[in-house]
């Protein structure tokens, strides 16, 4: 059901979001801040995969955000600690 998934998806990016930047030594992405790292997971989410979760994270936002849309979603993203 397209609720469940969605609460399911949710539920992952609450997780991931309050790991901050990486501190797996393994972390394979080129990102300094923690701004420029979910930035990075959205233009580019194989840059580097969370441990524990497949890579299913669509790589079509690069595509289909404007600046000022990847802007916003970045600036949410940094308000869930
Ligand atoms: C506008 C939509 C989306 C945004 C802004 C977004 C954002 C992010 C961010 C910032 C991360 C890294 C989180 C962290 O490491 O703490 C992430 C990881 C992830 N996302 Fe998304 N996401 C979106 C849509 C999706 C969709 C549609 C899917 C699956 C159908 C998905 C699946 C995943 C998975 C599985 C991960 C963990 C694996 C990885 O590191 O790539 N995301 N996402």
């Amino acid at each position: 059901m397209k609720l469940t998934a969605n609460l399911q998806l949710q539920d992952i990016h609450e997780t991931l979001s309050k790991t901050a930047l990486p501190a797996d030594p393994d972390y394979t992405g080129n990102a300094a801040t923690v701004e420029a790292y979910i930035r990075e997971s959205i233009l580019e989410p194989e840059a580097y995969t969370v441990e524990g979760y497949s890579p299913l994270m669509p790589k079509t936002y690069a595509a289909s955000l404007d600046e000022e849309e990847l802007a916003a979603l970045v600036d949410y993203l940094l308000t869930l600690k």
